[in-house]
């Protein structure tokens, strides 16, 4: 069958796109509307025609894959502006969602309707680009430049009400059947004799509001292209004709289509489904998970038994002994409030919660009825090691074991069970709530449905899952600790902490790596640096300075002091002239002679060692792909999204030029600066780590 069908109900012609899964609007798509309009137009037995889309939603835009490979015709401008110019009515008749070039195909046509549900919007500067199809040129006209400067520059779709109150729809179906819905909406306008309405010949929109929006997004861009771009767009709707704003709209398209940063969001937009599909639970059922335990009601244990709790599961979480217990009970009422606060969750919903889906107590007997049980305990071998010899004892048999343990051996916790083919590591990140990563770290003797059944709950709880194998660290943690190694390197060698946040916020990042220190709390690096000091090297160089402010008792945030000074109420922190001294001590204990560092250096140096160790993180088989490491660097570490990721990033700048860094560096450090091997035989070979996805 072909991908768009034409047939006649009555007067009313129904042209249905039909391309699973979201009937993108691909090349043969494209094709299928513009003959179906033109039958339409020839046939005189139709009087109305009516666009639709088969299966769950109307059209969920341009076909993505076909971007950065050559255009076929016709274009999709070209087949809008065939449906805006019908002589006959036209209805986009509208369920699920239409985005981007669907809500487009939707304002070529005269009449709109959506169903109750229905959420429309232009997320296309979430992809790098702009509406490339009239959006920028018919929307503002429909429903005002203010509007849709905020649907296009911000990309968030609007439901259905919203839609119809601001212009942008005419009517909202009744029923649960489109067809129904839509032929009699149809049938209505036909009976009233109603005309084709273009859009595109309304006035033109008001110019008013596009420099203040200008300012605003110029202070909230952080260096991304797109939205700054769409506004001058819909800056030139407010000042031409509909043709020369489609024309200007081309070109701006246009040259988005080209930029570092349309492939970076495509790359991620892609990635972030693809980080879900594993070979080796492909077509495996997972269990099934309704009630959960967590152990432990710290700052993990109680946000991740919050995260459950929200998502529709129901928690037992024990800790030590009925205070704590009571505490955490504490400490997840707060989050909850602040949902309710923030109008996420209603009040009944979280008296339901508190009365009826949490238990907080102390004996692990109260575990017995739970399908998977997560632990979250203090970061201690025999701590943990005695939790799972109780959970062990008391878990029912096909429960699952799962550590959020952030560097210690899995192997070795699942081994001291007597099911290590049910224990698996899930960890989350702080706060685990809202953070949307969580590593799934598979053991050497996990079951393929206990990994399959860890994807499906992080499903469940709306995170990004990302599957990693055992050493320490993981995939993000372990990286992580090796670029920020090269930060305090640079920092012995001369650079400022403050330079290194600036240089690297400049880069996209949303802090620098001292503002995470200062917001995980500085004991959190001491205690790493600790438990790794009876492995160190004797080359390895020593961060004396940060070891200095754990012992100084400058923890970070929460003392109020650490790289930088917090006064009270404020989280941004300003700088601290006692740096300068306690930095310079730690150079002159090691006789380092300082010198300068420019930004440029400062990335280069950090991105370098991240990308580095992300190669032997692949090599090694603990990341699957490159992109895998790409999905923990945007989820977990806020890596800027427009940049696509570390690998994607190094792909960019070239595998070469990363390797001549990182040689080059190696003159003065050949310890530190080894390159991967993976790096080097990438480069040899002249592929990227894309070839690797
Ligand atoms: N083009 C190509 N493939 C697409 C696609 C698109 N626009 N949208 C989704 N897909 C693919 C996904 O990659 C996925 O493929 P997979 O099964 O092989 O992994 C499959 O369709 C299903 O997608 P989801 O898993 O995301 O399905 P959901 O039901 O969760 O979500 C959706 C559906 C809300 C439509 C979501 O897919 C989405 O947000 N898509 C992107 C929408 C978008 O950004 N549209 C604008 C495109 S740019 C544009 O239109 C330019 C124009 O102005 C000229
Ligand atoms: P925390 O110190 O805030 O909380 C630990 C809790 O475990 C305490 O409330 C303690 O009373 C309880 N506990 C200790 N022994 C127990 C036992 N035998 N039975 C029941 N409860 C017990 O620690 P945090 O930060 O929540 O860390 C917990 C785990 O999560 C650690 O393994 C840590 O490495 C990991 N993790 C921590 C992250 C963070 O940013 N804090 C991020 C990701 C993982």
């Amino acid at each position: 069958m072909s991908d768009v069908s034409y047939d006649l109900e009555g007067q009313i012609a129904v042209i249905t796109v039909d391309n699973p899964p979201v009937n993108a609007l691909s090349r043969a798509v494209r094709d299928g509307i513009r003959q179906a309009f033109s039958r339409f137009e020839a046939d005189d037995a139709a009087g109305i025609a009516v666009i639709l889309g088969a299966g769950r939603l109307f059209i969920g835009g341009a076909d993505i894959s076909e971007f950065g490979k050559p255009p076929h015709p016709p274009s999709l401008p070209d087949v809008i502006n065939g449906i805006e110019a019908a002589a006959k009515p036209v209805v986009a008749a509208i369920h699920g969602t239409a985005l981007g070039g669907g809500l487009e195909v939707a304002l070529g046509a005269h009449y709109r309707l959506a169903m109750p549900g229905a959420t429309l919007g232009l997320p296309e500067v979430k992809l790098g680009i702009l509406p490339g199809a009239g959006g920028t040129q018919r929307l503002p006209r429909l429903i005002g430049t203010e509007a849709a400067l905020r649907m296009i520059t911000g990309g968030t779709p609007i439901a259905a009400e919203q839609a119809l109150e601001n212009g942008l729809i005419d009517r909202i179906g009744t029923g649960e059947d489109l067809r129904a819905a839509a032929l009699d909406y149809a049938g209505f306008l036909l009976d009233e004799g109603a005309a084709p309405r273009p859009v595109g010949a309304l006035p033109r929109p008001d110019a008013a509001p596009i420099d203040a929006w200008r300012k605003t997004l110029e202070k909230s861009a952080r260096g991304e292209v797109a939205p700054l771009t769409a506004l001058c767009a819909i800056d030139a709707a407010t000042r031409h004709d509909i043709r020369e704003g489609l024309a200007e709209e081309r070109r701006l398209f246009m040259h988005l289509m080209e930029t570092p940063q349309r492939s970076g969001l495509i790359h991620a937009f892609f990635s972030e489904r693809a980080v879900a599909k594993l070979p080796e639970i492909k077509g495996i059922a997972p269990r099934a998970i309704r009630h959960i335990g967590v152990i432990g009601g710290g700052t993990m244990g109680a946000g991740i038994a919050t995260n459950a709790l929200l998502s529709g599961l129901s928690v037992t979480l024990i800790e030590r002994d009925a205070q704590s217990a009571e505490k955490a009970r504490g400490t997840i009422t707060g989050i909850l409030d602040a949902a309710v606060s923030r109008g996420m969750l209603d009040a009944p919903g979280r008296e339901a919660i508190l009365t009826q889906r949490l238990q907080a107590g102390a004996g692990y007997d109260a575990l017995k009825d739970t399908d998977l049980v997560i632990e979250a305990v203090f970061e201690n071998m025999d701590v943990k090691k005695d939790v799972f010899a109780k959970l062990d004892a008391v878990m029912r048999p096909g429960a699952i074991l799962a550590t959020n343990t952030s560097y210690l051996d899995i192997d070795e916790i699942a081994a001291s069970t007597s099911r290590p083919a049910d224990v698996i590591g899930l960890h989350f990140f702080s706060p685990a709530h809202i953070m949307k990563l969580l590593e799934v770290v598979v053991a050497q003797e996990t079951a393929p449905d206990v990994v399959a059944t860890a994807f499906a709950l992080a499903k469940k709880l709306g995170k990004t899952a990302v599957r990693a194998g055992v050493c320490d660290g993981f995939i993000g943690n372990r990286i992580l600790s090796h670029y920020r190694t090269a930060a305090d390197h640079m920092v012995l060698d001369g650079a400022s902490p403050y330079r290194i946040d600036a240089a690297l916020k400049d880069f996209g990042f949303a802090m620098g790596p001292y503002q995470v220190s200062d917001l995980a709390g500085l004991d959190i690096g001491y205690a790493t640096r600790q438990r790794k000091a009876a492995k160190a090297h004797p080359k390895d160089r020593a961060p004396t300075f940060a070891d200095a402010l754990y012992h100084k008792g400058r923890l970070g945030q929460k003392t109020g002091r650490g790289y930088y000074i917090y006064d009270a109420g404020d989280r941004r922190g300003r700088h601290d002239p006692e740096i300068e001294a306690i930095v310079a001590e730690a150079r002159a204990q090691e006789g380092t002679n300082p010198r300068e560092f420019d930004d440029d250096e400062i990335v280069r140096r950090y991105m370098a060692a991240m990308v580095n160790e992300g190669a032997r993180v692949v090599e090694e088989g603990i990341a699957m792909r490159p992109l895998d490491v790409d999905m923990v660097f945007l989820y977990g570490y806020g890596f800027p999204r427009w940049r696509g990721g570390p690998m994607h990033y190094a792909d960019t700048v070239g595998l070469d030029t990363i390797l001549a860094d990182i040689r080059r560096f190696a003159e003065t450090d050949d310890h530190f600066w080894t390159p991967a091997p993976l790096l080097e035989r990438l480069v040899v070979e002249g592929r990227s780590f894309a070839s690797l996805n």
